[in-house]
């Protein structure tokens, strides 16, 4: 069996579809959810999911004997990076060479880096008149959004497109490639 974590800040709508597609899965499991943020929506899922959970602040993701600890303890084998607004320290990073994956909301290398996430990713692509936007899976290595890109998926940017509209149609292809995304990853 391989064992994947998901770290994830937010929603957790990634999360849920990544949880779903392994659920039956002879050899991949969802072992761990993990998060800096007591509040996020991901808890209730991992909650209904029986999923375990584990909630570190900023400072406790730094712990390296802790954070070691319970990845260990779960047998981690691959983290799923899903909306992590927290940087992977670089001892996580180290022991998880190629085997930590993220998931970016516009076609790298543009738009991305420090501070770019959420709604900022798609104001800045509007404010560029880009005619294409996207998402990016990639493998995370010690800079934000730089790892080998995995895959990219476009889409046609119109008009009458604000952040929101194209929020909902970058979120709608992460919905539909990670998961898949991350199985061929694991199974190569
Ligand atoms: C996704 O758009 C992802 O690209 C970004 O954070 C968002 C997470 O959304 N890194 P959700 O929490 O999975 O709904």
């Amino acid at each position: 069996m391989k064992h994947i974590a998901i770290f994830a800040s937010g929603n957790g709508s990634n999360a849920q579809v990544i949880i779903n597609h392994f659920k039956e899965h002879p050899h991949i499991k969802v072992s761990l959810v993990l998060t800096n943020n007591p509040s996020a929506g991901v808890l209730k899922i991992a909650q209904q999911e029986k999923i375990i959970s584990a909630i570190l602040s900023k400072d406790a993701l730094q712990d390296e004997a802790n954070m070691s600890k319970i990845l260990k303890a779960l047998q981690i084998d691959y983290i799923i990076l899903a909306g992590f607004l927290q940087k992977v320290p670089d001892f996580v990073v180290q022991q998880y060479k190629n085997k930590i994956v993220n998931i970016h909301p516009a076609l790298l290398p543009k738009y991305g880096g420090k501070g770019m996430y959420g709604q900022k990713v798609h104001e800045a692509v509007i404010a560029d008149k880009a005619t294409q936007t996207g998402i990016t899976i990639h493998l995370v290595n010690e800079k934000y959004d730089d790892g080998t890109i995995i895959l990219q998926k476009k889409i046609a940017i119109d008009a009458n497109d604000t952040p929101k509209t194209i929020a909902e149609k970058v979120q709608q292809l992460e919905h539909a490639w990670y998961s898949q995304a991350i199985e061929s990853l694991i199974n190569n």
